[in-house]
């Protein structure tokens, strides 16, 4: 597509997410600073932005920062501000509250809150008001994730002549527990709003099908959806809506390059030293969420500890869990649940000045990122639902020697890519365990036989590529040529 730099009279190219790609932090001191903020999404499309030199629509990461305009390097950050209130009802609240479990196939109980719908209403007027404001005459704008979904609908009816694409980050969920939101017409209506509208899974696409029909009454294609092709229709009046499956990847080649360098690979060596040089290290990187099953792989780890199968003084746990939304009340109680299953596991297991696990409650920096996933044996990826995933990819992306292994749960987006992995169902905790003896008894060949496989597919399938699938998509309008279908009665696979 045709995407032009930042014009006098607006930018030719706008992404719209919930959060700048950089967090405002206020120090003790009075002074702020800018740092990187958490989350996939930011991983995925800062280096998308940066080539294409856009503008970026997003909240600063704080409440009640009134901050202008940033311009940097040819992308423009445009902070859109939030109340504290704001913060606790749109963000806490509904988005994190309600839509994130209920997508999550309710592992905890979504809230319905007036108060939040109406705050979540009004927070995506303002995104789209101020994106009405940002994009050039005759624009794309890629509105971004569960926060947003909203934003198309009113974007549109502002700015016509803009063309829009919506993707979601994370699971869209079946069709039986999106019923349950009291605002579900609302919603799918806000996402017909755009033209073109992604999900990682052919599943979600055709969730979103069937529930277009059932909901909002439009007629839509009958097809199956494909990975990158075959798009699903909805026919809204004269506008043609297309649906469409855009697994999200990242940036595999620099990965691959960044990890290969000498500094990473010493200081790799070093964190295997400072570990005590054990045989094995399992390694877990998450945000600190409960979709991630951090505590799945701790009861595993712990299970294999008592029934003698891994050997403490052979192997060590780390696991990097970011803070994250840490005022939701499910995170606050989850936070405490694993703190407590770490300190129980080294109280049975480990000696002195040799933990069994290591859990360090932060953001690493990136270079010590990397380190990690060089220095790895087995990455343990185990969430009870997640969209896609990147950190199983970025793992991948860093094993350029073939060595290493990855325990992946069969709930996660990345496992319909990654078929070569150690496959497991985080429901049975058997299934955990016996992927996680696999994943450090295999022998070398069959180990390398499985890297190599999933390296391909990591390497061929980049950010670039769906950014380029998504946005190319977007700009031909292609058709899917099936028949519409106008019954509710078809339920998707
Ligand atoms: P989500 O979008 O739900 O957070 P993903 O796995 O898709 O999950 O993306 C998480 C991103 O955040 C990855 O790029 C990962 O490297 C990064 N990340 C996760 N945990 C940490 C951590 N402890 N320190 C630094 N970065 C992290
Ligand atoms: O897609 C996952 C996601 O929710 C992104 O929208 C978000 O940027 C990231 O995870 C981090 O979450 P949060 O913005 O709530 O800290």
């Amino acid at each position: 597509p045709a995407i032009t730099g930042p014009a006098e009279s607006g930018s030719g190219f706008v992404v719209v997410a919930n959060r700048l790609p950089v967090d405002l932090e206020r120090l003790p001191d009075g002074t702020t600073r800018w740092k990187r903020s958490p989350g996939g999404l930011v991983t995925a499309l800062e280096p998308v932005l940066r080539s294409n030199k856009g503008a970026w629509v997003g909240w600063a990461g704080v409440p009640d920062a009134d901050v202008d305009p940033i311009i940097e390097d040819g992308l423009e950050l445009h902070p859109v501000p939030l109340t504290a209130e704001e913060v606790a009802d749109y963000y806490e609240g509904f988005s994190n509250g309600t839509l994130w479990p209920l997508y999550h196939d309710v592992i905890v109980r979504p809230v319905y809150d007036r108060k939040w719908w109406a705050a979540y209403v009004t927070v995506n007027r303002r995104f789209a008001e101020a994106t009405a404001k940002v994009a050039a005459e005759g624009a794309t704008v890629w509105v971004q994730d569960y926060q947003l979904q909203l934003v198309p609908k009113m974007l549109r009816m502002l700015r016509p002549d803009l063309t829009i694409g919506f993707f979601l980050h994370i699971p869209f969920p079946p069709v039986e527990l999106f019923m349950q939101m009291p605002w579900r017409t609302e919603i799918v209506e806000g996402l017909l709003g755009a033209d073109l509208i992604g999900f990682h899974l052919p599943g979600g696409a055709q969730n979103f099908l069937y529930l277009a029909r059932r909901l909002a009454g439009q007629p839509t294609s009958r097809g199956t959806v494909g990975v990158r092709s075959k798009l699903g229709v909805v026919q809204v009046g004269f506008r043609t809506v297309r649906v469409g499956a855009f697994p999200i990847s990242i940036s595999s080649a620099e990965l691959d390059e960044h990890s290969r360098r000498r500094s990473i690979r010493e200081r790799a060596a070093k964190i295997r030293a400072e570990l005590g040089n054990p045989k094995n290290i399992l390694l877990g990187v998450d945000r600190l969420d409960y979709t991630k099953g951090i505590d799945i792989r701790l009861n595993a780890l712990e299970e294999l500890l008592l029934e003698e199968r891994i050997d403490p003084s052979e192997t060590v746990m780390v696991q990097l869990a970011t803070p994250s939304r840490e005022r939701v009340e499910s995170y606050i109680q989850m936070r405490g649940d694993i703190e407590r299953q770490v300190g129980r596991i080294n109280g049975e297991f480990a000696q002195v000045g040799y933990p069994v696990v290591h859990y360090l409650h932060r953001p690493i920096p990136r270079d010590e990122l990397i380190a990690f996933f060089v220095a790895a044996d087995v990455m343990l990826v185990t969430p009870l639902r997640d969209g896609m995933n990147l950190v199983a990819k970025e793992y991948v992306a860093c094993h350029s020697g073939l060595n290493g292994a990855l325990v992946l749960s069969e709930f996660t987006g990345a496992a319909a890519e990654l078929r070569q992995s150690y496959l497991c169902n985080p429901h049975d905790l058997d299934s955990v365990k016996d992927a996680i003896v696999s994943a450090i008894e295999d022998d070398r060949d069959t180990k390398r036989r499985r890297m190599r496989s999933l390296r391909r597919q990591v390497l061929a399938h980049d950010v670039d590529r769906w950014a380029r699938a998504f946005l190319e998509a977007l700009a031909q309008g292609q058709v899917a040529g099936s028949a519409l279908l106008t019954d509710d009665d078809t339920y998707p696979e």
